[in-house]
């Protein structure tokens, strides 16, 4: 089993907890860490949206708790689904795309589901010349 198909497995499987009542869209994440790990994070929604917490923040929380502040990503790869269960496009948001900055180099890969299909990009071209001191 590659390590791309166990990233998709486990971002489905993160997908089904999703907490959702308002968008009715679920989203999972799952990331590969530069330490061979795999975490996964679901969506959890707010009655005061704007407190709603993307699948892919939450993932990278994960792998934090686990391994500490030296995380660092290697490949990142989210799904979703509506209510009737089929995938709907979901390019992360820009905040989450900030967020996938700081723990990225310019090789770590994302795959997320665009309108035709699977995207294969890299956080450095979600985010091009991200802020720095
Ligand atoms: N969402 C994510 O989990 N990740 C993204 O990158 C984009 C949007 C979630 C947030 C909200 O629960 C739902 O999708 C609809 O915006």
């Amino acid at each position: 089993m590659s390590k791309r198909s166990d990233l998709e497995r486990s971002a489905r499987e993160a997908m089904k907890n999703a907490y959702s009542p308002y968008s009715h869209f679920r989203v999972g994440a799952a990331i590969l860490t530069e330490a061979g790990n795999i975490y996964t994070g679901c969506n959890v929604e707010n009655i005061s949206f704007g407190l709603t917490v993307c699948a892919e923040r939450n993932a990278i929380g994960q792998a934090i708790v686990t391994e500490g502040p030296g995380m660092k990503l290697k490949a990142v790869v989210v799904t979703s689904h509506n209510d009737a269960g089929e995938t709907g496009a979901c390019s992360p948001c820009g905040a989450c795309r900030q967020v996938l900055a700081e723990f990225s180099d310019r090789e770590t890969t994302v795959q997320y589901p665009g309108a035709d299909g699977p995207v294969e990009t890299t956080t450095e071209k979600l985010l091009p010349d991200s802020f720095r001191f």
